[in-house]
């Protein structure tokens, strides 16, 4: 049997807390796309862990699996490894042959694009983790696959075609001196970082340790062998519908997909398999959103990342960004800067619902907006005097949407985790008008609801597997 969790807004739903929970019945945990670009956190026996490579159902004993559409930074890879064996942790982690490398240039490329797109306004804010160039590579038939790493001859043979073609780019199109660019802000080495030889000695090594702990598989036959021994298969999606390549906020997005149907290309299993099993959106209660872009239902502003935002505005809008920025704790898991906060946009939902084709949800953070008396969601958009009921397919358009607004009544609690061990029933009546309201606009149930931070603090009315 197959579960697919997927983020219906703009990651940060909280993903992790959902595999973690529902992947207790799972066997395999596998990820279908991005790579260390993710931040999932994990709390288990008290102990909080911060994965942003290795799929989360590693740390309790489950097979992690990369896939293929994946991109894998070996050196992110075998430090989130290390660093769960030092504590006490035995992850089994498999990897795609087919998935594509995150080599020491793409991170650095991915840098100084991001600088050269600043001046336009276009930058993406992206994590910085080459993720982009990675991808491009991969569309560009010159990437550098897990499956080279194994073959020394082969992984020559490709960094000897494409390190010239990046030191080219880097030189002649954005004008760095490699020889005397130094280190990154995050500590690569520039002039190595495009160096063949430098390149070839350490992802070969890379390739042996992959080899010598068996951790290279195919990994739709391993899946499908998996399926049918009667195992249980969880499809870890990371960031969200709205940063998906195809149905985001295109540019403002990351460079896969997602959406479920990155789940069947990501993996090498069909859309039979995968729908076969449900296909959950995590829903955040209101909106967040790192980096640039539009956001019809921002409340205040992040300076940097608000487009023609610059910090001087104080008013009711930037107060209860704060009030909900503080108690969601909305703020970067690496970098730790600011999130973007807004009210609930159900047109980013229906579009998320759609694309992926939910049969449930999960809503987060409900604990987090019950500190507001009153609340508001974005039932529709006005755009050219007409209502649109989904997002339009330009984000120049998306941009120009005026949020239509309704109102709901506050919650407050004064014990959750009571309402958690009494379930549903003992919600809030406004909690419930809230999550009924969801049900019905997405024409989907609710198959949990997060009010805290850990596991116990999820009211569960429907177990996938
Ligand atoms: P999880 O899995 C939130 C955003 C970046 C940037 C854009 C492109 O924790 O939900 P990239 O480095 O992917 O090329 O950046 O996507 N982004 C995320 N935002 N949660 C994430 O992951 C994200 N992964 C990427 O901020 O705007
Ligand atoms: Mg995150």
């Amino acid at each position: 049997m197959t579960v697919t969790i997927v983020g219906s807004q703009f990651g940060d739903e909280g993903k992790g807390g959902i595999v973690d929970l529902y992947g207790d019945e799972a066997d395999v945990v596998a990820r279908y796309q991005g790579g260390d670009n993710a931040g999932h956190t994990v709390v288990e026996g008290g102990e909080e862990y911060k994965l942003s490579l290795v799929p989360s159902g590693a740390i309790r004993g489950k097979v992690g699996l990369l896939g293929n559409g994946c991109v894998v930074n070996p050196r992110t890879l075998f430090d989130e490894i290390d660093g769960l064996r030092e504590r006490g942790l035995d992850p089994d982690i498999r990897v795609a042959e087919r998935a594509h490398v995150i080599l020491p240039y793409h991170r650095v490329l991915d840098g100084i694009e991001e600088d050269a797109k600043s001046e336009g306004d276009l930058e993406a804010g992206t994590t910085g983790r080459g993720i982009g160039p990675t991808y491009e590579d991969k569309a560009g038939r010159r990437g550098v696959r897990i499956g080279d790493l194994l073959d020394p001859a082969v992984l020559r043979e490709r960094l000897e075609y494409v390190v010239p073609t990046k030191r080219a780019l880097a030189e002649d199109v954005f004008g760095l001196d490699l020889e005397a660019a130094g280190e990154t802000d995050s500590g690569i080495d520039v002039a190595a970082a495009f160096d063949v030889d430098a390149l070839y000695e350490e992802f070969k090594n890379h390739g042996e340790r992959l080899a010598e702990e068996g951790m290279t598989v195919d990994a739709g036959t391993y899946l499908a062998e998996s399926i049918d021994a009667g195992e249980n298969v969880m499809f870890e999606g990371a960031q969200g519908t709205s940063l998906d390549i195809d149905h985001g906020t295109y540019p403002f997005v990351t460079s896969s997909n997602p959406t479920a149907g990155g789940a069947c290309t990501g993996t090498g299993l069909g859309p039979t398999t995968v729908g076969s099993g449900d296909v959950i959106g995590i829903v955040k209660a209101y909106l967040s959103r790192v980096g640039t872009g539009p956001m019809p239902t921002e409340l205040g502003g992040v300076v940097g990342d608000t487009p023609g935002y610059d910090g001087t505005e104080t008013g009711p809008e930037e107060e209860l960004a704060t009030k909900i920025r503080e108690a969601g704790g909305e703020y970067g898991t690496v970098t730790g800067r600011p999130r973007r906060v807004g009210w609930l946009d159900m047109p980013v939902l229906r579009h998320a619902a759609r694309a992926s084709g939910f049969t449930g949800i999960v809503v987060n953070h409900v604990d987090t907006l019950g500190i507001l008396d009153e609340l508001r969601v974005a039932h529709s958009y006005t755009l050219d005097g007409e209502e649109q009921f989904t997002v339009p397919p330009t984000t120049e358009r998306w941009g120009d949407c005026e949020p239509n607004y309704r109102t709901f009544d506050g919650w407050s609690a004064s014990d959750w985790s009571a309402i958690a061990d009494e379930g549903y029933d003992a919600l809030p009546e406004a909690t419930k008008a809230y999550l009924e309201y969801l049900e019905a606009e997405l024409d989907t149930p609710v198959y949990a609801i997060g009010i805290g931070p850990g596991r116990e603090e999820t009211i569960v009315r429907h177990r996938p597997f």
